[in-house]
């Protein structure tokens, strides 16, 4: 039971966890901070139920810090397979060096240390020194601002920098009271709840506030404003880039090129890019020294990353000849089956144009039976 001189906030929310709170994730009941760390690099914008399965898989081939550490990237990424966002693998594998290189190997426990580790930023360090060592520091995620923006009735979005301070300051305030008798787990009780609210109840579309404990000190719900807040992006459209992905069927199998170390795709497997204005034949004679022959275009489809939006144009092409270095692959470019493509370290718009190629009879037909008449498509 929360002492009665705790903060009203802080003592509905943990009372409300006690009913009906997430108490056996895979991550909880641990103090391992390679363990929690890992599992809130894997929450960050990715729901528990996609986490729990890569988690489990995760943590079994890479069980602590100098596994991890000793791993190539390339293994790591493809673990990251479908997970998205493979910057946080990234950081995560840079992240293990570091900590074996700086810090002798052992997770560092102040907030102040995580946050230096790449991929972690203020929120995700604190929850960890929370989850780990029970260190007392507020969160502030992308559901706990909603939260309180809703409960606290503010106006702005939480995007800009000042809304996000008054944010933080707000978190901090609300925190449990540090220590007293029994009172040992109340930040973790209470960080938990706060993640837990925000995935359950105080959701951004149909929030249910009908058994929201919170409700009655909400000012969006005393004054009908859920719906409203917290305020959306201010409305700036993305610039847009274009680019053709160019699927070289032969065999069965698509080439996909390793993308250099750098830029949004790092490291990934991908489609290999031609600038727009090239003619096809051409190009794929120049780069890759082979013969085409054109198959009838797939429908044009957008990818939208922070930056900018990019409108993606698949071209899929029949393999007639080519050179048998291309033929063999080497550590840049590779031949895949679907399935093993599927497997790889693979960026969404991929993943994406994979499931539209299984969609598509005719580029389905040609990587399979390698069936189509070329006269078409010239
Ligand atoms: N989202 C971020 N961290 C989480 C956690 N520890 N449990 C559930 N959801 C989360």
């Amino acid at each position: 039971m929360p002492d009665k001189n705790m903060p009203e906030f802080a003592a509905k929310l943990i009372d409300w966890h006690g009913l009906h709170g997430r108490k056996n994730l895979p991550w909880q009941n641990t103090r391992d901070p390679y363990a929690i760390w890992i599992s809130e690099i894997m929450l960050q914008q990715t729901q528990v139920s996609t986490v729990i399965p890569y988690y489990a898989r995760f943590l079994q081939r890479y069980p602590d810090i100098g596994a991890l550490a000793a791993a190539s990237l390339d293994d790591v990424l493809a673990q990251w397979s479908g997970l998205g966002y493979y910057s946080r693998g990234r950081n995560l594998h840079k992240a293990a060096r570091r900590i074996v290189e700086d810090h002798g190997g052992k997770f560092p426990d102040k907030a102040d240390a995580i946050q230096g580790l790449p991929g972690v930023g203020r929120s995700t360090a604190a929850a960890i020194a929370v989850f780990a060592y029970g260190k007392r520091h507020a969160i502030l995620d992308g559901n706990v601002k909603r939260i309180l923006a809703r409960y606290f009735g503010m106006d702005g979005y939480p995007g800009v920098k000042t809304n996000e301070r008054r944010l933080w300051e707000k978190a901090e305030e609300l925190l449990p009271d540090p220590g007293g008798a029994g009172m040992g787990n109340h930040i973790e009780v209470y960080t938990q709840a706060l993640m837990d609210l925000g995935a359950t109840v105080c959701t951004r579309a149909r929030p249910k506030c009908a058994v929201c404990p919170l409700r009655e000190g909400c000012l969006a719900f005393r004054e009908s404003r859920v719906r409203e807040l917290p305020m959306r992006r201010p409305g700036k459209r993305l610039p847009e880039r274009k680019t053709s992905l160019l699927i070289l069927i032969r065999q069965g199998k698509i080439l996909l090129e390793k993308r250099l170390p750098a830029g949004v795709w790092a490291s990934l497997w991908c489609f290999p890019e031609m600038p727009g204005d090239e003619d096809t034949h051409a190009y794929c004679n120049r780069c890759f020294n082979m013969e085409v022959g054109l198959l009838p275009p797939m429908d044009e489809f957008h990818h939208t990353f922070t930056h900018f939006r990019l409108k993606i144009r698949p071209l899929p092409l029949q393999v007639v000849s080519l050179s048998p270095e291309i033929a063999e692959g080497d550590a840049g470019v590779k031949w895949f089956t679907p399935d093993e493509a599927l497997g790889a370290a693979i960026p969404a718009p991929v993943r994406k144009l994979f499931a539209r190629i299984d969609d598509s009879r005719t580029v389905s037909r040609v990587l399979w039976h390698s069936s189509y008449s070329l006269e078409h498509a010239k």
